[in-house]
């Protein structure tokens, strides 16, 4: 989605705008624009926009004589009007000495903008955004933060604002309203960002201000907020733990390679701390819930989207086999539509990585309607569902850049086991010691992911057997197949590959039909140690009689999957329940591995972004 920065200081904004402003390509976008009060009290705002990357910004800023210490910049993903210079933000009011950037939608621009026009407002752009710019210039009457605020008071739907005025040249003012913000300060000045990265190289205190909230950023680095009516408030700050090596590649031709290889670290902080040796319980301090509360669970909700959705398959299987509490895992953007049934006995769990997926907040809001006890699982400290659930389970996969999530879906994966080990426990379905088992098999998981990191040739061979593939089919069974539907996300999000992913038994059911003898097209069979794994040796059978080419991806030292194919990634040995947590990292650099052989950009695949925050 698009990305926003600003900042008011002593010294020249630039450098800030386009470093921060790079810190959120990842995010996806397809055009980039600044907005600076200019040094020589120019009563017209100084603006560059370009469509296309930020380099090509920076180029133009370069040419340009263009300065100042007060600022607003924006990378915008297309929703109204097609990516252009026009299209870019920010946006002006007809003077030129208002602009605006935002993300998010205006639901009602449509008319807004016809009664502007009607007033006399000329729109040099076909965006939503640009009613805003309009509106403030229509309500302004010597007062930049009572213009904003009368003005978004007329809008409906969700925005993140940075407004600049040339009559204010230290000031910028901001609101949002579901869509995230992030404010803080340093020596040099006040900071203003849709997301961390763009500001954790200057401070790790931030501050996220509420729904229709205001703040007003001073170049003396204070900021002052204000709710929906104009009262000052003292915002809450928090601290935020991610390093500033997280936002830096070190040395990875990518993020994304650069995050798959530390997953064995964030498996290891998932798991610090989290059994006691002296009592065999696991800790979950953050969790009100008793042990009487958690025995009165009768249904479990599990809703996210994307690849947190499919950590929550997983952790549907792991808490149904361990709890025996019954667990629906849901797409959050199905789970608002509908009239889920929640009782008193409902527990909801929501996944987020981001903390801001706009689908997901709405389906929180509506199970906390219903009076469900709502679980966040998220990435981000402070984000906007740690603000609307009751508790909240933070995931330690630190700052995650790449658009395809890897690292947070492992860290997921194994907080949902951590906690179904919990809920198992803490309602009698799994004793002390099969409870301390378990943990100390988990304790196996870095290293186990560490041999497979060692061993990613085998993987780049089979992938090379695939770069030329119009589809792929995964199959497997159980969390095997939960499995397969991630690795098919990963492959056709980043490769542009067509994947599909399904329970091995049901390929016969359809989608056999997809396979092409002369093309031998690649099927990829998870096929590790389980209950299931005869029955899927049998399956990938009868997809090698029919001329598929079977990637497998097998217990070290299974010999019978050598018989059959001579595409094989060994994987050490785990019980089945944990499988998913070694699987997933082959099907990733597989993923990773063709999209490279195709020429794709790893790290900012097309069309896509990194959090989806409007519906
Ligand atoms: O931040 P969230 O976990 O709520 O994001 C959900 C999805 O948008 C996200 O997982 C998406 O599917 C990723 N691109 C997958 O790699």
């Amino acid at each position: 989605m698009c990305g926003i920065v600003g900042f008011t200081g002593t010294i020249d904004a630039r450098e800030f705008l386009l470093d921060g402003l790079s810190r959120l390509e990842y995010r996806g976008y397809d055009s980039a624009g600044i907005a600076l009060v200019q040094s020589d009290e120019a009563s017209e705002l100084g603006i560059i926009r370009v469509k296309g990357k930020i380099a090509d910004l920076r180029e133009a800023v370069a040419e340009s004589d263009l300065s100042g210490n007060c600022g607003i910049g924006h990378t915008r993903w297309a929703t109204h009007g097609i990516p252009s210079e026009a299209n870019a933000h920010p946006h002006r009011d007809c003077s030129g000495s208002i602009a605006v950037v935002h993300n998010g939608i205006i639901e009602n621009y449509a008319q807004l903008r016809s009664e502007l026009i009607a007033k006399g407002h000329e729109f040099l752009s076909q965006t939503d955004t640009e009613v805003v710019a309009h509106l403030i210039e229509e309500l302004y009457s010597g007062d930049l933060l009572a213009a904003v605020r009368a003005t978004t008071a007329q809008l409906s739907g969700s925005f993140a604002l940075a407004v600049l005025h040339a009559s204010y040249p230290d000031t910028i003012v901001v609101t949002r309203n579901d869509s995230p913000l992030v404010l803080g300060s340093y020596e040099n000045g006040a900071l203003v960002a849709s997301d961390i990265p763009a500001i954790i190289e200057y401070t790790r205190d931030v501050i996220y201000i509420g729904d229709r909230d205001m703040a007003v950023l001073h170049s003396d680095g204070t900021i002052d907020c204000y709710d929906a009516t104009g009262v000052a408030f003292a915002p809450k700050t928090h601290h935020v733990q991610w390093d500033l090596e997280s936002a830096q590649r070190g040395g990875y031709p990518d993020f994304m390679l650069k995050e798959i290889n530390e997953q064995p670290r964030v498996i290891r902080d998932t798991l610090a701390g989290r059994f006691d040796s002296a009592t065999g319980e696991l800790v979950f301090d953050e969790l009100p819930l008793t042990a009487e509360e958690l025995a009165a669970i009768d249904r479990i909700y599990i809703v996210a989207c994307g690849t947190s959705y499919h950590a929550g398959l997983i952790g549907k299987s792991i808490i149904e086999a361990w709890a025996r509490v019954p667990v629906e895992v849901e797409v959050a953007s199905e789970f608002r539509y509908r009239n889920p049934i929640i009782t008193p006995g409902t527990l909801v769990l929501a996944i987020t990585q981001s903390g801001e997926t706009a689908d997901t907040l709405e389906a929180v809001r509506l199970a906390r309607k219903a009076g469900a006890h709502v679980i966040a699982m998220t990435n981000v400290v402070g984000s906007r569902i740690t603000q609307e659930a009751q508790t909240v389970l933070y995931i330690k996969a630190n700052l995650e850049i790449a658009v395809a999530a890897t690292k947070s879906f492992l860290a997921q994966v194994a907080l949902l086991t951590l906690l179904a080990l919990h809920i198992a426990q803490q309602r009698g379905m799994l004793s002390k010691e099969q409870v301390s088992e378990i943990y100390a098999e988990m304790q196996m998981l870095p290293e186990q992911i560490e041999w497979i990191l060692a061993n990613s040739d085998q993987i780049e061979r089979c992938a090379q057997e695939c770069v030329d593939a119009t589809t792929a089919l995964f199959i497997g069974r159980g969390v095997g197949a939960t499995t397969c539907f991630e690795g098919a996300l990963k492959l056709k999000e980043i490769s542009y590959l067509h994947a599909e992913a399904f329970p091995a038994g049901e390929i016969k059911h359809g989608p056999i039909a997809l396979i092409d003898t002369e093309k031998g097209t690649p099927v990829i069979a998870v096929a590790t140690q389980s209950m299931t794994r005869e029955k899927t040796l049998s399956n990938i059978e009868e997809v090698l009689a029919r001329g598929a080419k079977v990637v497998a991806i097998a217990t070290l030292g299974d010999e019978r999957i050598h018989e059959m194919t001579n595409l094989v990634i060994t994987i050490p040995p785990i019980s089945e329940f944990l499988s998913p947590i070694t699987a997933s990292v082959p099907l990733q650099l597989f993923a990773r591995a063709i999209a490279i052989a195709r020429g794709c950009d790893v790290d900012q695949p097309r069309n896509l972004a990194k959090s989806v925050t409007v519906e």
